[in-house]
């Protein structure tokens, strides 16, 4: 009897015949940014993931580009905050003062920027609330619209919005065709469920909602089919990749997005799922590298195409180590 024992006998030959092979092209590191001057700050909630001053991201971008990481995201994290989000598509504003310096240094390398309103609101919610404190989806995707426009007119490679508004990512398109961006890809967040993974993040950026949750605009954690739904009306109004987050609890819907669609499919390994892993690999409950080795073969297996992941540079060693 041979059920595949014979290709399994030496690690050249399982690495020959393995499925899954991660290429270096395909992550995406995330970076947050924050206003100040000499700062480079760890996350208390995120161990080893720092808020960079603009003056130190350049240090930080050559680093990645050393590992041999092309692509990043940015998030911003303003001084000032005001209830309909302003800060967010200023000229002026961090993220656009971070495109325009990463840009002046580096052409090497891909930016694309969160498109959303909470880390700008003082109420922290993802849009503009109504007088009964309720986000108003028609009058916030006018908004993302002009966010999207100034993010690409400092430099951004590709726009990423993650407020799940309805009917977003038509009015993005056609804000950015109409300024001549018709080049500009446009990652949407399709399918982001509304998710406690998120902890972390929201004490990264300062963005916890400071009433109420998301679960008026983000999905419901218990359906799968309506994930497909969201994928499709987003293609229509003009997505080009497709977005699952959070990646560790949805690979089931990593796999049904994959066999559905054609565009390429992003995952997005969220903050609670790093500290997670940290925080256990800190105390030697578990052996860290073989767990980010190991859960992010999962999400390549599930069919993710592209991974925004904490760990990218981790796995950019690990790459070059020959252990995935
Ligand atoms: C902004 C945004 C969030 C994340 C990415 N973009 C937070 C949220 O929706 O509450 C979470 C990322 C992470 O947890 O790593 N809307």
């Amino acid at each position: 009897m041979n059920r595949g024992r014979r290709l399994r006998q030496t690690e050249n030959i399982r690495n020959m015949v393995s499925e899954i092979k991660v290429n270096k092209n395909s992550l995406i590191y995330p970076l947050f940014i924050q206003e100040g001057k000499n700062i480079k700050e760890e996350i208390a909630a995120m161990p080893n993931q720092f808020r960079y001053s603009i003056d130190k991201l350049s240090f930080e971008i050559e680093n990645i580009l050393k590992l041999g990481i092309k692509n990043v995201i940015l998030f911003g994290i303003p001084n000032e905050k005001d209830c309909v989000g302003s800060g967010a598509y200023l000229e002026n504003g961090i993220i656009q003062k971070a495109l325009r310096e990463i840009k002046k240094n580096f052409n090497e390398i891909t930016c694309i920027t969160d498109v959303c309103m909470c880390e700008y609101t003082s109420h922290g919610h993802c849009g503009i609330l109504d007088k009964n404190n309720i986000v108003d989806n028609d009058k916030t995707i006018k908004i993302l619209g002009k966010i999207a426009t100034s993010h690409i007119e400092a430099g951004a490679d590709i726009i990423a919005p993650s407020d799940m508004m309805d009917g977003r990512i038509k009015e993005i398109r056609q804000a950015l065709d109409e300024k001549g961006f018709v080049n500009t890809p446009i990652i949407s967040y399709a399918i982001k469920y509304a998710s406690a993974f998120y902890g972390p993040f929201r004490e990264a950026a300062n963005s916890t909602p400071s009433f109420g949750d998301r679960k008026t605009y983000q999905m419901d954690y218990r359906n799968r089919n309506e994930a497909l739904k969201e994928a499709l009306y987003d293609i229509e109004e003009g997505a080009d990749i497709i977005m699952v987050k959070p990646a560790l609890s949805y690979l089931d819907i990593i796999r049904d997005i994959k066999n559905n669609i054609n565009l390429p499919v992003c995952a997005y390994s969220v903050s609670g799922e790093y500290s997670m892993i940290k925080m256990a690999g800190a105390n030697n409950i578990i052996d860290e590298d073989k767990i980010i080795i190991e859960t992010t073969t999962s999400m390549y297996r599930a069919g993710t195409d592209i991974l925004i992941t904490y760990f990218a540079k981790e796995i950019a060693k690990f790459i070059d180590e020959g252990r995935m």
